[in-house]
């Protein structure tokens, strides 16, 4: 009978997506470096100056320094190079799913990614722990779908996201990627690499051009020497 013949095969079937998702994610290295790339780069990748930003989409000082960020890339691109990776907080308690959230707009439509996380920054006020305090998972997940539809476009298949295994092992991804750097508030900054001080406040634009500003310049005087002024 093809009914027992199915339950025979079943167990196997799943010992063998078992086997070849522990093989996947036996190493614990994700296939692709964490976050979303949001501006800059282009060319020589050793000539762009790199910014990893950990952002939580419920945290205010996250919100507060996503727009201080947006204009020192449009001052410096192509020269800086931007990934942001959701970093949701523990004590925020909707933020993983608002992480998750944002890992499923980039699957359903890459270029809805950052729009919902300005939707999360503009009302994130409605996913606080107060707020939501008697709400069920399920109608906040609801309640983000219903925002996140003005900027991905599907709300059913958006919805059917938060069943799909791998947006959740993308958000946990993203989590662990910063807990191996180190980071333990949002929103946090590393340029090239380095930690910037005062982690976990925003920066306003003037910090980030004392920053980035004297990089850029020291760069371009190495490409000076390197290829002389003609370029
Ligand atoms: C993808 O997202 C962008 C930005 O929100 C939107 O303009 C576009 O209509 C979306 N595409 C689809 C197919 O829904
Ligand atoms: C939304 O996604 C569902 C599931 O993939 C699909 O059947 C439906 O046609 C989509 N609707 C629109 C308006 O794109």
């Amino acid at each position: 009978m093809a009914h027992s013949a199915a339950a025979c095969f079943l167990p196997l079937l799943f010992t063998a997506l078992f086997l070849l998702s522990s093989c996947r994610f036996g190493s614990g290295i994700p296939t692709r470096y964490d976050g979303f790339y949001y501006s800059g780069g282009g060319g020589d990748w050793k000539d762009v100056i790199v910014v990893d930003a950990f952002l939580d989409p419920l945290c205010p000082d996250s919100r507060d320094a996503w727009p201080p960020l947006k204009q020192v890339v449009r001052l410096y691109s192509p020269r800086l190079a931007v990934i942001v990776h959701p970093f949701p907080l523990p004590y925020h308690n909707n933020a993983f799913l608002a992480c998750r959230a944002l890992h499923i707009a980039n699957k359903l439509n890459a270029s809805s990614t950052f729009p919902l996380l300005e939707l999360f920054f503009k009302y994130q006020e409605r996913y606080y722990n107060g707020p939501t305090k008697s709400m069920s998972r399920s109608a906040i997940i609801d309640d983000m779908a219903k925002l996140a539809n003005g900027a991905v476009g599907n709300f059913s298949e958006f919805l059917l996201g938060f069943e799909d295994w791998k947006t959740d092992m993308a958000a946990r991804t993203s989590f662990k990627y910063g807990c191996t750097r180190g980071v333990a508030g949002a929103p946090f900054f590393f340029v090239n690499g380095f930690l910037l001080p005062d982690a976990g406040s925003a920066l306003d634009l003037e910090t980030w051009i004392s920053i980035i500003g004297p990089l850029v310049k020291n760069q371009r005087e190495q490409w000076l020497c390197r290829y002389g002024p003609s370029i």
